[in-house]
C-alpha cells in the first residue's frame, strides 16, 4: 500500500519503493510537511514540526501566529499571512489584494495516475504501478481551492506533484504564481547541484555548499534553455557517486521555470520548483481552472549514480513514448556539418550512396530544403520544397534513397517566421510581438503565436502535405531562438502574461498531434543544440540532440552532465568531421565513436570527402554500437570519471539489470608522463558472480576483486585515446 491515511493523526504516508513522504494536517488546518527521505515504521513523527520547545499550533499560542507561520514547514506555502519565506502559491484578486490562505479540505487515494490536461507528465506501466494522493485545499475567502496531487511509484524512489488551482467562486481571479513543488527540508547541510552553460556547452554540473538567502536556476527564455536545466539535486556535502543522500528534482516542462532553494533563519531549506512567475499570470474566471505542470522528486540513499539510474529507469520506462520507446534506433547520416546549407538532390544521392555502403541506415535532410532558403536569413514558416535544391521533388529524393535500402528524415523548424517568407508577407499578426515595438531579431528570425490555433493548424497542414508526399520516417524539430517582446494578437490585456505558458501549451499540443498522426515517424527534438533537453520534450520525442558541439572531448562533459538525469539512450550523439567545426581539435576516428555510442549514435559529415581509413572505420563501428546499443539503452550507467574535477581521463560503464555483462569505456583525453598506467575500480557488478573481458576469456576475476581491487588500464599513448571493454559473466 504505497499511499496511507492515519486518520485519527491526520497523517498522509507515502511510500515510493524505499522512499518516505509524510505530510500532516497541522492544527489550524494547515497542510504541514514532516518527512522525506528513506522509509522508515509507522510511528508519530509529528515532533519534527516542532521549532526548539516552541509550540506549533497556533491555538496553544495565537498571540505569535505570524511566527508560527514563519516557521511550519509548509506543503503549499501562500503569500501574505506571515510565511516570509518565498510562496509557491501567489494571487492577486479582482479587489486587489494578494493575501491567500489554503487550508485543507478534503483527500482522495486511487490507484494509478492521472493524466495532465495539455501538459507532459510520466505514467504507470505495467511493471511499474503508483498510486495517487489528491489533497483539496480551499481559500475560501478569494474561492480558489487547489488539489495537491502526488503520486508515488511503487518501484521506483520517485515521487511526482503538481498542481491543480480551481476557480469555485463568483468572480474571477488572477494568479500570479502557481508553482508545482515545495518542500522544506529540516536542515540547510546541503550542497546544490545544477547544470548550466551556454550554446555548444549545455549542462556543465555546479556543486555549491547551500548558504543563507535565495539561490536558484531558472530561465526567462521561453524554453527550458542552454543556460539552465531544470534540475537540482540537493545532497549531503559527503554525497559522492555512490555514497551519501541525494534529493534529485527535474521540472517536466520546457519553458520558463525557477528552481530554488533558500536557507532560513533557523537554517532549514526551503526548496521550490515550477513555472517561473517572472511576467506570469494567469487569470481565471469562476469555473475555469489552471494545471501547474510535473515536478519529479527522486531520493537516493547511495549518492548521485543511484539518483541518476532512477532517472533513467522513470524516463526511458515511464515518460518516453512511441514505437521507438524500446527500440535501436536506425543510424542516421545528417548532412547538416556535412553541407550546411550548400546541397541539392545530387548531393545528397550521393552521400547517401556511400553511407548505405557502409551499412548508415537513414539518410537526414537538415535545414535549407524549403521555400528559397540558401542561409539562414530566410523562408521559416514556407514548409514546402525549394525546387532549385530539390530538383526533381521530395518524392523522387526519398525514393531513391529508400532504394539504396535507407529511410528518409527531414528537418523541421515549426515554431519560427522569417521576416523574408510568404508566410509573413501573408500573416505579420502571426509573429509573437508588441504591436507598435520594432520586434527583436535572433538568426534573423521571429518567433509564430503558438497560443492561437488558426496558427498551429495552418503550420500543421504545412507538415502534412510534405509528411503525405513522401515516405518520410524521422523528423528533426528545431528551435533557433528564445522570445522577445513577449505579445499576442490574439489575447486580450488581462490575458496577454499567459502568453509564455500558452505558447509552451500550443508546441505541445502540435508535437501531440504530429506524433499521433505519424505514429511510425521517430521524432528527435532539438534547439540550437540541447537547449530544450528536459523530460518535456523526452514525452513527445525519444530522443534529443543533446548539442551543437559534436566534438568528442566536450561531449564527454555535456553528455556526463546531461547523464545527471537524463539517460545516455536519449541522447542524440553523432560521429563528425576534424578538425572539429566548433572548437577546431582533431580526435581520433575511433574515439569519436565511442563517443557518440553511448548515445543515439549517427554520424554528421561528408562521408564521400572524410578521409579512406575513416569510411573504412565506419562498418566496424556500426557493429560495434550494434552489439551494444541494447546494454546501453537497458542497463544501468555507472560514472567512473568525471571531467569537471580531473580532465585529463574519463571512464563509465553500463551493466545489464540481471548484471550478465557490462560495457566498459575509458578515455585517456591527455596522455602525461608517468601516468600511463591507471588502476580503475568497476562498478556494479555482482561481487559473488566470476566475470571475464571477451578478448581474454581465460582471465577471471570475481566482481568484488573488479570493483574493489580495480582493472589496470594501460599501453594508451597520445592524446583523445579511448578503449572499450566487454565484461561477461562467467556461467
Ligand atoms: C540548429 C541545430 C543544428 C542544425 C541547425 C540548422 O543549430 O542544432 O543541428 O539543424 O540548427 O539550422
Amino acid at each position: 500500500m504505497p499511499i496511507s491515511y492515519n486518520e485519527s493523526a491526520r497523517i498522509f504516508k507515502l511510500r515510493a519503493k524505499d522512499t518516505d513522504y509524510i505530510l500532516k494536517v497541522a492544527p489550524g488546518e494547515y497542510l504541514a510537511h514532516v518527512y522525506f527521505g528513506k522509509k522508515v515504521p509507522d510511528e508519530d513523527l509529528t515532533y519534527l514540526l516542532r521549532l526548539d520547545e516552541n509550540p506549533f499550533t497556533p491555538e496553544t499560542n495565537n498571540r505569535d501566529k505570524a511566527c508560527y507561520m514563519d516557521t511550519l514547514p509548509f506543503e503549499y506555502p501562500c503569500f501574505g499571512l506571515g510565511d516570509y519565506r518565498e510562496p509557491a502559491f501567489k494571487i492577486l484578486d479582482e479587489e486587489g489584494m494578494s493575501a491567500c490562505d489554503l487550508r485543507y479540505k478534503s483527500y482522495r487515494i486511487y490507484k494509478g495516475k492521472p493524466k495532465l490536461k495539455g501538459l507532459p507528465a510520466t505514467f504507470e506501466t505495467e511493471e511499474s504501478g503508483c498510486e495517487t494522493l489528491e489533497i483539496t485545499m480551499e481559500d475560501k475567502h478569494a474561492g480558489l481551492e487547489a488539489a495537491l496531487i502526488y503520486t508515488a511509484f511503487d518501484r521506483l524512489d520517485v515521487i511526482t506533484r503538481s498542481v491543480i488551482v480551481r476557480n469555485i467562486g463568483e468572480k474571477p481571479c488572477t494568479l500570479t504564481r502557481v508553482y508545482s513543488a515545495c518542500v522544506d527540508f529540516d536542515t540547510n547541510e546541503f550542497d546544490m547541484i545544477t547544470l548550466n552553460g551556454s550554446w555548444a556547452r549545455e549542462r556543465a554540473v555546479e556543486r555549491c555548499r547551500l548558504h543563507h538567502g535565495k539561490q536558484s536556476v531558472d530561465s526567462m527564455r521561453g524554453e527550458s534553455s542552454h543556460q539552465n536545466n531544470p534540475f537540482v539535486a540537493l545532497c549531503e556535502h559527503k554525497a559522492d557517486e555512490e555514497s551519501g543522500e541525494v534529493y534529485g528534482f527535474n521540472f517536466v516542462y520546457s519553458g520558463n521555470f525557477i528552481a530554488q532553494a533558500e536557507v532560513t533563519q533557523h537554517k532549514k531549506t526551503r526548496f521550490l520548483m515550477g513555472i517561473n512567475d517572472m511576467d506570469f499570470s494567469w487569470r481565471l474566471e469562476s469555473g475555469e481552472e489552471f494545471t501547474a505542470p510535473e515536478a519529479v522528486m527522486v531520493h537516493s540513499d547511495a549518492g548521485l549514480g543511484k539518483m541518476s539510474r532512477t532517472f533513467h529507469d522513470l524516463y526511458r520506462n515511464n515518460l518516453i513514448r512511441g514505437e521507438y520507446k524500446d527500440k535501436r534506433r536506425p543510424i542516421l547520416i545528417n548532412n547538416w556539418e556535412a553541407t550546411y546549407f550548400n546541397f541539392n538532390t545530387e548531393k545528397l544521392i550521393d552521400i547517401a550512396k556511400e553511407a548505405s555502403k557502409l551499412g548508415i541506415e537513414m539518410l537526414v535532410m537538415d535545414d535549407g530544403w524549403f521555400g528559397h532558403r540558401d542561409s539562414d536569413n530566410s523562408s521559416l514558416g514556407d514548409w514546402f520544397v525549394y525546387e532549385k535544391k530539390i530538383s526533381g521533388g521530395l518524392k523522387s529524393l526519398v525514393d531513391e534513397v529508400n532504394k539504396l535500402g535507407m529511410k528518409f528524415g527531414i528537418w523541421f523548424e515549426p515554431e519560427m517566421i522569417s521576416p523574408d517568407s510568404e508566410l509573413y508577407k501573408a500573416h505579420p499578426e502571426w509573429a509573437i510581438q508588441v504591436a507598435g515595438r520594432e520586434l527583436t531579431l535572433c538568426r534573423e528570425q521571429y518567433v509564430l503565436d503558438y497560443s492561437r490555433q488558426d496558427v498551429r493548424d495552418y503550420v500543421f497542414s504545412m507538415m502534412k502535405n510534405i509528411l503525405d508526399s513522401a515516405n518520410i520516417e524521422y523528423i528533426k524539430w528545431d528551435m533557433n531562438r528564445q522570445l522577445t517582446e513577449v505579445g499576442s494578437n490574439a489575447l486580450p490585456a488581462n490575458r496577454q502574461r499567459e502568453l509564455w505558458h500558452r505558447y509552451v501549451l500550443g508546441v505541445y499540443e502540435l508535437m501531440d498531434r504530429v506524433t499521433s498522426a505519424y505514429p511510425h515517424i521517430l521524432l528527435e527534438n532539438c534547439s540550437g543544440g540541447g537547449a530544450r533537453f528536459d523530460p518535456g520534450m523526452l514525452y513527445y520525442s525519444p530522443q534529443i540532440w543533446c548539442s551543437d558541439d559534436t566534438d568528442a572531448v566536450e561531449r564527454l562533459k555535456i553528455q556526463y552532465g546531461t547523464s545527471m538525469c537524463y539517460p545516455c539512450s536519449a541522447m542524440g550523439a553523432h560521429v563528425s568531421d576534424c578538425p572539429n567545426h566548433t572548437v577546431g581539435r582533431t580526435t581520433p576516428f575511433a574515439t569519436r565513436g565511442h563517443v557518440a555510442m553511448v548515445g543515439t549514435f549517427g554520424y554528421e559529415l561528408d562521408v564521400t570527402k572524410i578521409p579512406q581509413q575513416d569510411r573504412d572505420a565506419i562498418p566496424g563501428q556500426i557493429e560495434e554500437f550494434n552489439k551494444y546499443n541494447k546494454l546501453v539503452r537497458t542497463g544501468d550507467q555507472y560514472r567512473i570519471g568525471n571531467m569537471f574535477e580531473d580532465n585529463t581521463w574519463d571512464s563509465w560503464m553500463f551493466v545489464a539489470k540481471d548484471k550478465s555483462e557490462a560495457l566498459f569505456e575509458f578515455i585517456q583525453v591527455l596522455g602525461r608522463p608517468n601516468e600511463r598506467s591507471r588502476r580503475i575500480k568497476l562498478k556494479g557488478l555482482d561481487p559473488d558472480r566470476y566475470y571475464f573481458e571477451e578478448s581474454q576469456p581465460e582471465i577471471k576475476l570475481s566482481g568484488a576483486a573488479l570493483m574493489n581491487c580495480g582493472i589496470n588500464i594501460g599501453g594508451m599513448w597520445g592524446d583523445y585515446q579511448s578503449k572499450i571493454m566487454h565484461f561477461i559473466a562467467a556461467e
